[in-house]
């Protein structure tokens, strides 16, 4: 049987680019979002079987949904890639909204996460690749204070449950891509715009690929940004919040 991978937010970014590279090292797929159509799209261009499930990741049940229809199907790689973000004051930005980052970006990730972690344990093998963010490595984000928080939860719930499979000596991989600033519709949806050089979401994915079957826990796919997060964690936490509060309130359009 071919080998199988579950690829959410797979309709645009970087999470396409995973589906695409996954699709090109031989993997059949199945591939998720809300939009419908993106995926038919993007099924266009790729080999082998590809299914196309349709699910919106901020509702607890179509997360189980998920599972269940994928499960079966010989999953071995699993990409919680979904998520997006939102900027502004903590006190202004909108609670519904966050809410709903918080249900993309932490409850589905952990679902999924849980869910198919017992089957690949149960195999002694398989791949999770959790997208948090360099975000995530920080003390924080003041103006993006709920989306940075959220992925502190995906990097510290992943490099946690990964040490515990090291000790198990588990031939399951568990990994967070922590990229910085990469050029898909992010801004868009979070409403901000760069301050600083983006890279491909092409680029991104490669390295994510290529780092996830070399089995790093942690996957920075710019050299620089990977040295610049190792320093960040040697300062203190107010002096971290100072300069990354700088670098937000550039993102504001
Ligand atoms: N771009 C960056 O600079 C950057 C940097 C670090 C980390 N990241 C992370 O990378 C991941 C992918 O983001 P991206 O940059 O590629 O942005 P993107 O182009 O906006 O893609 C986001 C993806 O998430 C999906 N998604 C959003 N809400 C969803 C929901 N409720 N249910 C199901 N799918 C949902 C979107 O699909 P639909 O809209 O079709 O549902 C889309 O496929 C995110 O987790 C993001 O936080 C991005």
């Amino acid at each position: 049987m071919k080998k199988t991978a579950l690829v959410t937010g797979a309709s645009s970014g970087i999470g396409r680019e995973i589906a695409i590279e996954l699709n090109r090292r031989g993997y059949d797929l199945i591939i998720s979002a809300r939009r419908e159509d993106r995926l038919r799209e993007l099924k266009e261009q790729l080999k082998g079987e590809v299914t196309v499930i349709p699910a919106d990741l901020s509702d607890t049940e179509q997360c189980r949904e998920l599972y269940r229809k994928a499960s079966g199907r010989n999953v071995s790689v699993l990409v919680n890639n979904a998520g997006f973000g939102d900027i502004g004051q903590f006190s202004s930005t909108d609670l519904e909204k966050e809410l709903k980052m918080i249900d993309v970006n932490c409850k589905a990730v952990h679902i999924l996460t849980k869910l198919f972690l017992r089957d690949f344990q149960k195999r002694n093998r398989g791949y999770i690749l959790n997208v948090a963010s360099s975000a995530g490595l920080m003390a924080g984000g003041p103006m993006m204070a709920s989306y940075y928080a959220t992925k502190s939860y995906v990097v510290n719930m992943t490099c946690a449950v990964n040490e515990e499979l090291r000790r198990a000596r588990s031939r399951v991989q568990l990994s967070a891509l922590c990229p910085g600033p990469v050029d898909t519709e992010f801004n868009d949806v979070a409403g901000c715009s760069f301050g600083v050089k983006s890279i491909s979401p092409r680029i991104c994915a490669v390295n994510a690929v290529d780092g996830l079957f070399a089995g790093k826990m942690i996957i920075v796919p710019e050299k620089l940004l990977g040295v610049g997060t190792v320093a960040a964690r040697l300062l203190p936490k107010r002096a971290l919040l100072f300069i990354t509060g700088n670098i937000q309130h550039k993102k504001i359009k």
